[in-house]
């Protein structure tokens, strides 16, 4: 990726993983489902089906778990295993180049395994229909030889749990989504979640802070536990310089004003987007891929990183001629609002 002012992979509060978070997030991770905060729709459905396949020595269905990054996909896939008491065996769609690959992951698997797949969108055609009867008869249809002389020869495999993360699950093919028995999506977290998600780290990480100072980092993270800790450790430094190394409200705000992260997590980036579509485009409606042009961003990384946090702070609508920023996003930023067009309840555009 190209580094222009709107790099959003370097932003502090990107929430894609970085080799930052490396060093930290293995010991800040939650290991069992107790320990996971939040998300309680889909800890209780999974605590069900979990109890159920072991009262009945079963395997798990296939799992899809879909949501913007860093809500906690890989997190919770690694409880589900342990919860489950079996290995856990992870790869990624886009690490698997040949079919092959996969074959010889699929057939290490054993009894009752969960084989993780992240971002298991971006596996090819080819590969994902290695998949299909995988998952469906665990077995594995290999073709031998070329040409007329081709046969195909079918191998089982062992019964295991396929578990899928992906940020769009718009993108999966039907015959993929469809052979998955478990679809659960994540949401963003509210910010005493993330205040607890905090405190939690904070402890891991033995660095003393007050209830005050956890809300004011959790309700800066947008919904985002990768998020909250990254801002926790950085607020951390300040602490350690500025102060007695506490963390307070007072420190929280003062480091999270420093790095222009807004009372509502909104940065500079954030800003700019919405000051261009105003700027740029009245307001809107403005095409997405118009817009990732004019922020040079792929379009991508707007639909997954930036415009979940954004509607759902009702600053960004999107309407069928396209996004278009909103009145509260007007206020935020300072904007006068003054526009000839605005959207009626229904998304629809209509000429005041
Ligand atoms: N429910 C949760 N409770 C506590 N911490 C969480 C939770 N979900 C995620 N985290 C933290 O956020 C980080 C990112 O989560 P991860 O599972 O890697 O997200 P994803 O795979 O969705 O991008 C984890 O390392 C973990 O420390
Ligand atoms: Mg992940």
């Amino acid at each position: 990726m190209d580094s222009n002012e709107f790099d959003f992979e370097d932003r502090i509060i990107s929430s894609g993983y970085s080799a930052e978070d490396a060093d930290s997030e293995p010991g800040l991770r939650p290991r069992s489902i107790d320990e996971y905060i939040g998300q309680e729709k889909a800890k209780e459905i999974l605590k069900i089906y979990i109890d159920a396949v072991k009262l009945r020595g079963d395997t798990l269905d296939h799992v899809l778990l879909y949501g913007p990054p860093g809500l906690g996909k890989t997190t919770l896939s690694a409880i589900i295993a342990s919860e489950l008491g079996v290995n856990f065996r992870v790869t990624s769609g886009p690490a698997i180049e040949k079919q092959g690959d996969l074959a010889a992951l699929l057939s290490n698997l054993a009894d009752g395994d969960v084989l993780f797949i992240d971002e298991i969108h971006r596996l090819s055609r080819s590969i994902e229909e290695i998949l299909y009867p995988a998952m469906e008869d665990y077995s594995l249809d290999i073709i031998i030889g070329k040409g007329p002389a081709a046969r195909s020869i079918r191998l089982p495999l062992a019964k295991f749990t396929l578990i899928g993360a992906t940020t769009r699950a718009g993108q999966l093919t039907t015959p993929l989504r469809d052979r998955f028995g478990v679809l659960l999506r994540l949401e963003l977290y509210t910010p005493e979640e993330l205040a607890s998600i905090v405190r939690r780290s904070a402890g891991i990480l033995d660095v003393p802070i007050d209830d005050d100072g956890a809300l004011e980092i959790a309700s800066r993270s947008r919904g985002t536990p990768r998020i909250a800790n990254r801002l926790l450790k950085r607020v951390r430094d300040f602490a350690q310089v500025k102060g007695d190394g506490r963390i307070t409200c007072d420190i929280a705000r003062h480091a999270l004003e420093t790095l222009e992260i807004d009372e509502l997590g909104l940065d500079n980036t954030d800003r700019r987007m919405l000051e261009a579509i105003i700027g740029y485009y009245d307001g809107g409606p403005v095409g997405l891929e118009t817009l990732a042009a004019t922020v040079g961003e792929e379009s991508v990384t707007i639909e997954d990183v930036y415009e979940p946090y954004l509607l759902q702070l009702g600053f960004l609508n999107r309407t069928p001629r396209g996004r278009c920023v909103t009145r509260a996003a007007y206020e935020h930023l300072g904007i006068p609002y003054r526009r000839a067009v605005s959207e009626s309840n229904d998304g629809q555009m209509k000429i005041e």
